[in-house]
């Protein structure tokens, strides 16, 4: 790995705060991109992207988490819903996780703030599966399962990088636990 590569990685942070400015077009096409491209077993590919921009829909895809952890949409420019056809892979989660996290990091690479919400297995404000409130809202059939969402805008927040030496090493084993 090169160091502007590993750089990359040590800069990426969630950003939950945008300014309203729209992501350019070419950005939010490089970042799609990046997801298109990630690897997924056998090359089954079960995952489709739902991108989002309507500003009504972002607001009411905002309640798609019972405590807030989706709040953020409401502020966010556009969203990529992340779903797995479930009747195409057996490891459909693996894959859609792995389509979410190139796109995470290929955001944060163009300076586009992102976050990565947790879809699968949570609930909405009304109580039903945060899945079934966006199908409702987005209309993906019932073997397309949600795996996450994430949130994209012009960031309105600085993280600081992570430095090298503050990363967990201690959970790196060699050759045993
Ligand atoms: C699988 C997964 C689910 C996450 N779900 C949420 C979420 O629902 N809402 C949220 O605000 N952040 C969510 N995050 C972001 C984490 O909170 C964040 O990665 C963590 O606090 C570390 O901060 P950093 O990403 O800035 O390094 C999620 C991240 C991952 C990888």
């Amino acid at each position: 790995m090169n160091e502007q590569m590993l750089e990359t990685f040590l800069n990426r942070r969630s950003i939950r705060s945008f300014t309203g400015e729209p992501v350019p077009m070419e950005k939010l096409n490089q970042i799609i991109m990046a997801g298109l491209s990630s690897a997924s077993s056998r090359a089954a590919r079960p995952w489709e992207l739902i991108v989002v921009r309507d500003k009504n829909k972002l607001i009411d895809m905002s309640g798609c988490r019972l405590k807030g952890s989706s709040r953020m949409l409401a502020g966010a420019d556009a969203a990529i819903v992340v779903v797995g056809d479930e009747e195409r892979s057996d490891v459909w989660i693996e894959d859609c996780s792995v389509v979410m996290a190139n796109m995470h990091l290929m955001a944060s690479a163009l300076g586009v703030g992102s976050c990565w919400i947790q879809g699968r297995g949570r609930e909405a404000i009304d109580g039903e599966t945060t899945e079934d409130f966006l199908r409702c809202i987005l209309q993906f059939p019932a073997e397309c399962r949600l795996e996450a969402i994430l949130a994209l805008g012009m960031p309105d927040e600085e993280l600081p990088a992570r430095s090298p030496e503050s990363l967990p090493f201690h959970k790196v084993h060699i050759n045993k636990y």
